[in-house]
């Protein structure tokens, strides 16, 4: 029992999910320092879907597939205040109309009426391919005004690994694709409370999305083409988590500040602009028939492309031609 225990305890760190920091993002955000390398039972504890939550590579990725019976996520087990989270993330593959992968950060279960919420929400798409992400952000329970947007890829993301990241400071939130900021949340005066800033767990889940995922609910899961796999590798919690009796941050000075000193350089502005430009299909800001009177921190080119319904069409298929060079 003893020597079972034990080596199963070395086994498991040996295959142990390693957490590490990718250096492609954190040179880009400066220097993180190395992030403590946990192992998914040292990390995570599975939400739900039972068998359909595995780990493979000796643990280094975890799949998590949807199929008639259920879907399946996982969650950190500590709450964090700010940081810097990642995830490299391959997408199921062929047909996936109403498939819901999301890569998240939440804690709705800590504080149901007024929770925060960082999301990447991967929508699946009759195509196949033709995947979109959508990013999210409600703070303190400002769940009826969501600050959606969603984007086009510049490449095939159920074909390879790729890398979604999440920076979370108290002044700003970045979301990351690979190296490329794709989108920068300041804090203002104006948003107040709607600015995420209570510890938050970080999750990852797949999910039938058929009433709101593939246009608007048209197009359901058929699960036909079951199971559905995401595929999670190199997860990264780089943060500062919290006391869970009385969410005191447990750490404190130059690591709180850590986060607050991450911001873009001009050329990486300039990138996630070009991105935003070329790939961006729908913006909050630019939904006049959501919100009529802008939200305090949209300011509305008033060339922009976009309809009233926040949204716009974009070319197809530039990652099969050009690749990454398209942001060049
Ligand atoms: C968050 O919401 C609660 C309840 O509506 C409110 O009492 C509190 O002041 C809000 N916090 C902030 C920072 O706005």
């Amino acid at each position: 029992m003893m020597a079972s225990s034990c080596s199963s305890f070395f086994l498991l760190l040996a295959s142990s999910l390693l957490l590490f920091s990718p250096s492609n993002v954190a040179s880009s955000i400066h220097q993180l320092p190395n992030p403590t390398t946990l192992s998914f039972e040292q990390g995570y504890t599975q939400l739900f879907g039972d068998s359909n939550l595995m780990l493979h590579r000796n643990g280094k990725t975890v799949h998590l597939s949807l199929d008639q019976r259920t879907g399946a996520g996982f969650v950190s087990q500590d709450l964090y205040l700010h940081g810097f989270f990642s995830a490299s993330i391959k997408l199921p593959s062929d047909y996936a109309a109403g498939v819901v992968v999301a890569f998240y950060m939440s804690n709705g279960d800590a504080f149901e009426k007024t929770h925060d919420e960082l999301d990447f929400e991967f929508l699946g798409n009759i195509r196949g391919k033709e995947w979109r992400v959508q990013t999210n952000i409600y703070g303190n329970g400002s769940t009826s005004i969501g600050r959606e947007e969603r984007y086009g890829f510049w490449f095939d993301p159920t074909e390879d690994f790729h890398q979604y990241s999440i920076l979370w400071s108290h002044n700003r939130i970045i979301f990351y694709i690979d190296s490329i900021p794709i989108r920068e949340f300041a804090r203002t005066q104006a948003m107040g409370g709607q600015f995420p800033s209570k510890p938050m767990n970080l999750y990852a889940t797949i999910w039938d999305g058929s009433n709101w995922a593939t246009s608007g609910g048209r197009y359901k899961v058929n699960y036909k083409y079951a199971p559905y796999v995401a595929e999670f590798a190199d997860l990264v919690l780089h943060g500062c988590a919290v006391d869970p009796s009385d969410h005191s941050p447990t750490c404190q000075g130059s690591d709180a500040e850590l986060y607050n000193g991450i911001t873009l350089s001009t050329s990486q502005r300039s990138t996630m602009k070009k991105f935003r430009k070329k790939y961006m299909t729908y913006s909050y800001c630019h939904d006049l028939e959501r919100y009529p009177a802008s939200l305090p921190e949209c300011s509305i080119d008033p060339e922009s492309k976009f309809s009233t319904h926040g949204s716009r069409r974009t070319k197809r298929h530039y990652w099969s031609s050009v690749g990454t060079a398209v942001l060049d």
